[in-house]
């Protein structure tokens, strides 16, 4: 599919819900169609789960490798019982403590579910979002929908409608602007298929939180250990992702010694004639007097951090910057999936400092 394909754009308030526009765009889901819509996370790009020709349509519009399988999205509990062979107890423990919400579960599939959601595996990915939009959109068009972050293959995730214009104009059917995103980062992705409990991919239910419910839960060494040795269970880890054009580097440790190192690098950059980024955070930003300063968030509320990643990485982009140097927070609680997405951003480029 080209740039042949009319998008529609619409903005729907989730406090006030305009029941048309949800009529709207479920029926371009039944017949086949793409519509992107908001969530709690990312905003995805949604086709019908069980229509094979629609779900070619996501890989083609995000230029998605084929091996890479899809999240489906439900709104009732109910419809897991079909797509999947079995739901073990845990898998109902983390359901009723996290859904709706941006925990997704990797369950041995049925036979309903075509082969090219799950990219040849035995497994399917389920989750129920927590947005109004799209629960309403998933009621209305009553089928799982299959959605992947809706961005070209390997930019950073969208937050905000204008990020989904920005890449998929002319590639789907209708847009809807639900606002900006909240979590800002893509759903944990749990591996309950088989005896051990693993996160193939942390994201905003944390590993902390998880150990309530799942005590045993342990992370894939290949998230931890990024060296190209370990293949990734979660076949999207293993793309540099989350990429800004420019060449990005990642400072941790102490705050005050990585603001001094970023502000030592960033005059070499300069100095060399080439712009520098700075992202920096309300704590740090005051250091920095040379580049494009952009603040991210708090480093008292990572959180705020998680919010805003994708669209500042997004604005370095648009400043045209050649060089990002950026701050790294510790790797605990929502941490940990902030610096997963930045060591991607980055091609793995970390610096202890
Ligand atoms: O928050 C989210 O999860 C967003 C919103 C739209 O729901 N969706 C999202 O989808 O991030 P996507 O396609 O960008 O990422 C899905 C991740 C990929 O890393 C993929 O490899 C992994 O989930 N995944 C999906 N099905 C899998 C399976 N059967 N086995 C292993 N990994 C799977
Ligand atoms: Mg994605």
């Amino acid at each position: 599919m080209g740039l042949d394909v009319d998008t529609k754009v619409v903005k729907i308030d989730d406090k006030n819900i305009d029941e048309s526009c949800i009529d709207e765009a479920a029926l371009i889901i039944r017949n086949g169609g793409l519509v992107a819509f908001p969530t709690e996370t990312v905003y995805g790009l949604g086709a019908n789960g069980l229509d094979e020709a629609a779900v070619k349509r996501i890989y083609e519009a995000k230029g998605r490798p084929g091996d890479n399988p899809l999240i489906l999205h439900i709104n009732d509990k109910k419809q897991l019982d079909s797509l999947v062979k079995y739901i073990p107890d845990v898998a109902h423990r983390c359901m009723d403590m996290y859904w709706p919400g941006p925990l997704t579960i990797l369950f041995k599939k049925s036979d309903m579910v075509p082969d090219i959601i799950s990219a040849g595996l035995d497994t399917v990915a389920v989750r129920m979002p927590n947005n109004k939009i799209a629960l309403e959109l998933i009621k209305g068009a009553d089928t799982p929908i299959a959605a992947p972050s809706a961005n070209l293959s390997g930019k950073p995730s969208p937050t905000q409608a204008s990020h989904v214009i920005e890449d998929l104009w002319g590639k789907v059917d209708m847009i809807i602007d639900g606002g900006m995103t909240g979590v800002g980062l893509e759903s944990t992705v749990l591996d309950l298929s088989g005896d051990s409990p693993m996160i193939l991919r942390p994201g905003g239910v944390t590993l902390e939180a998880l150990k309530s419910v799942v005590p045993n839960v342990t992370m894939d060494s290949a998230i931890i250990d990024e060296s190209e040795k370990i293949i990734p269970r979660s076949p999207g880890q293993k793309y540099r992702h989350y990429a800004p054009k420019a060449d990005m580097t990642v400072f941790t440790g102490d705050q005050d010694i990585i603001s001094d190192r970023i502000l030592k690098e960033a005059a070499k950059y300069v100095s060399n004639g080439q712009s520098v980024g700075i992202m920096a955070t309300e704590e740090t930003k005051g250091k920095y007097h040379i580049g494009q300063v952009l603040v991210v968030g708090s480093r008292n509320n990572k959180e705020s951090i998680a919010s805003n990643l994708f669209t500042v990485l997004r604005e370095f982009d648009n400043l045209n910057v050649d060089i990002i140097l950026a701050e790294g927070v510790e790797s605990d609680y929502i941490g940990m999936a902030i610096m997963n997405r930045l060591r991607k951003a980055a091609g793995g480029q970390i610096i202890i400092v």
